[in-house]
């Protein structure tokens, strides 16, 4: 049998991350032991209040929400509230959240919890990649504590807020530069591959039609992100971005990987948060990360639903 992967789900909730906690919160290759939140799609209250929100409404109220980094490292905060909305999750009529965040700072519980762990654990980062690389500025001996970072961030082609950068690159540059040289094995879920997942009608209807929390939510989340989708972007289905990081850990296939050099534009230029990807090896320079080139969309597609029936 396949080992369990412990991972822990930094994000900022986001429609895109609220289905990537319910494909993480009920699946059986994955334990979620908790999950972080960071300012990003909103400000820090919000994807917060966001994570217990999505939590409460699938049943999953035992797995713990630690909030971290109001903001980036060097630049000013940035949001995507053109996209997400002013709540950062608009759409569904979220009931009174008596579901709660703990104490401690997301930062100080990554720390604690890699270096507490028997095994290492697996860093999901759906956001600005702000906590992970304070906790590796705190206390570099975690890097050895990590198995892996799965991101989904970056592009080996063109961003979505500049033609350099992709979002969660482009709200904190600097972090992802500390994340990115750490060492520890990295696989980049950028735009190239969520760009294929496209959440159109039919998908929509498909799952809704499955009648379970999870779905439901689902598809009042996607009544809002798959409009504003097409009012910024022109697509006729919203890229479903950060499921794709968990799907990937569920099913390794659902994704080509490439090693290469990823180095993160900090110049502060046109291309500020571009991911420089030399997937030809032309710097000869040592491999750093694993970028994801392409995606089994159909595949990927059946790891949603059968997630949302596992909430029946
Ligand atoms: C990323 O930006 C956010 O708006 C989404 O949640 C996703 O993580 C896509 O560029
Ligand atoms: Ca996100």
């Amino acid at each position: 049998m396949q080992k369990l992967t412990h991972i822990v789900l930094d994000c900022d909730p986001g429609h895109d991350d609220a289905t990537a906690i319910m494909l993480a919160a009920n699946n059986p290759r994955i334990v979620l032991d908790a999950v972080t939140t960071v300012a990003g799609n909103q400000t820090l209250p919000k994807t917060t209040l966001n994570a217990c929100r999505v939590l409460q409404w699938i049943g999953r109220t035992g797995i713990p929400v630690y909030a971290g980094c109001p903001g980036p490292f060097v630049r000013d905060p940035v949001i995507a509230g053109d996209i997400h909305g002013e709540t950062g999750l608009d759409g569904p009529v979220f009931p009174e959240c008596t579901k709660l965040p703990e104490q401690k700072h997301a930062v100080l519980f990554l720390i604690e919890h890699l270096r507490g762990s028997e095994e290492p654990v697996t860093v999901v980062t759906t956001g600005p990649m702000t906590n992970l690389a304070m906790a590796l500025r705190l206390a570099p001996d975690i890097s050895s504590r990590i198995g892996r970072i799965v991101l989904m961030g970056g592009s080996v082609g063109n961003g979505n807020v500049t033609p350099a950068a992709e979002f969660n690159m482009l709200a904190d540059p600097e972090a992802a530069r500390i994340c990115f040289s750490s060492g520890v094995p990295l696989v980049m879920v950028g735009l190239d591959v969520t760009r294929k997942v496209l959440c159109y009608p039919e998908i929509v209807e498909r799952m809704r039609k499955i009648g379970s929390c999870a779905s439901d939510l689902f598809a009042a989340l996607m009544s809002h992100f798959c409009k504003t989708q097409k009012e910024v972007f022109g697509y006729d289905g919203g890229p479903l971005h950060d499921p794709v990081t968990v799907a990937y850990l569920t099913d390794p296939s659902v994704l080509t990987l490439k090693d290469c050099r990823i180095e993160v534009d900090t110049t502060g230029g046109p291309s500020y948060g571009r991911t420089n990807c030399d997937v030809f090896g032309y710097a000869k320079k040592k491999p750093n990360a694993k970028a994801a080139l392409d995606i089994d969309a159909s595949r990927f597609w059946d790891l949603i639903e059968e997630c949302f029936r596992r909430y029946l």
